[in-house]
């Protein structure tokens, strides 16, 4: 899976238990679905998975990896199409000018591969799950060989040993089962009901000022194809600053966080919170509280690579500090009294629970 800031990766194994735990559960929403990999361990186990998320590249994450269905996908036609991809000569288009060039991404050799495949699968005959799952592939192979530290808002001064590896697509692990797909912001989206047929809400929207869409403006625009001017060093999208989500500004979090939790209707939320963000974690209860019982899990977990070996400027100076290594990553359940004591009955050993008892 692509590097991701705020990737759930090492919670996923407590939210899959604690989601299995609840009862009568068979649908839930990823509400900030990011990379998928929530989404993707739920389907794993059963469920009809919502995932949402406003980036465009997490869409087609999401059209490919939670709502096509492995059995119905003809996988001998995708293989062979991966294989022709691959064996496409490379030129040099937008990507090897701007990436690789003008920037330092990829090298060159596999800038212009990314060039040739990215025009090719907009010509493949495909419909839309195996023109994502084609466009996932290139994402997955270009994040294999790029030269950063897992965010797109500089890269290193030396070329990452990766980046001399040549791209190669492959077909992502795909899974059997129903999902859907849903690219909307995520207020708009609970409060036009997007919740109202769902039994679980998992909530893992950004909690500082880090930009998804800046980023991560390398995939938004590989998978766009739209070919945008950029600006600066880390030749950015120049809507990157009218792509701001309101949950990066500390001005407005709150309220939108109030609106956004006071719009889920699910008989269950899950939310993933940690002490890093806008909201303080007492805050953060009492917005919860009128949903139902509150209960907290909290998990001790390293922080993102960029943050452990501190963060470089293009010429490859240190310009951030290391601060702390580990932070604590919190799960907050909120629903049914007695189901929520049982779920986390479980983790009780590995967390400080805080037992609030509410309405
Ligand atoms: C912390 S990340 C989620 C990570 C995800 N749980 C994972 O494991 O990959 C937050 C996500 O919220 C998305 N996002 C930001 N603002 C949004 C909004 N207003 N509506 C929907 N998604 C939004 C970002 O694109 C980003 O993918």
């Amino acid at each position: 899976m692509i590097k991701y800031l705020g990737s759930k990766r090492t919670l996923i194994p407590r939210i899959t238990s604690i989601v299995d735990a609840l009862p009568d559960v068979r649908r839930v929403c990823d509400l900030f679905t990011g990379t998928t990999r929530v989404a993707q361990a739920l389907k794993l186990r059963g469920y009809h998975v919502v995932a949402n998320d406003s980036a465009t590249y997490s869409y087609e994450l999401a059209l490919a990896l939670i709502e096509a269905d492995r059995d119905k996908l003809d996988i001998d036609r995708l293989r062979a199409w991966i294989a022709e991809l691959n064996a496409l000569p490379g030129y040099r288009g937008y990507y090897t000018k701007t990436f690789c060039e003008a920037a330092r991404y990829f090298k060159p050799f596999n800038g212009m591969r990314i060039d040739a495949i990215r025009d090719a699968i907009d010509d493949l005959p495909a419909n839309r799950h195996e023109r994502a799952i084609l466009l996932v592939s290139l994402v997955l192979a270009a994040d294999r060989v790029d030269s950063t530290t897992g965010v797109q808002m500089a890269y290193l001064k030396q070329w990452a040993p990766r980046s001399y590896n040549p791209m190669e697509l492959r077909l992502p692990d795909l899974l059997s089962g129903s999902g859907t797909a849903v690219r909307e912001d995520a207020i708009s989206f609970v409060e036009a009901g997007g919740t109202r047929d769902v039994d679980v809400t998992y909530v893992d929207p950004p909690y500082n000022q880090h930009s998804y869409f800046g980023n991560y403006h390398v995939w938004e625009s590989l998978i766009r194809h739209d070919k945008p001017e950029v600006y600066g060093i880390a030749k950015k999208r120049v809507d990157t600053t009218e792509n701001r989500s309101v949950f990066n500004s500390s001005r407005q979090f709150h309220a939108a966080f109030s609106r956004l939790l006071s719009g889920i209707e699910s008989r269950f939320i899950l939310v993933s919170f940690n002490n890093e963000g806008y909201i303080s974690q007492e805050d953060l209860i009492k917005l919860l509280e009128p949903k139902g019982y509150v209960q907290n899990v909290a998990v001790d977990f390293k922080r993102y690579v960029g943050a452990q070996i501190g963060i470089f400027n293009p010429s490859g100076v240190k310009v951030g500090k290391v601060s702390h290594l580990r932070n604590k990553e919190h799960l907050f359940l909120v629903g049914d009294e007695a189901a929520v004591k049982a779920a986390l009955a479980p983790h009780a050993d590995e967390s400080e629970q805080l037992a609030l008892a509410i309405g």
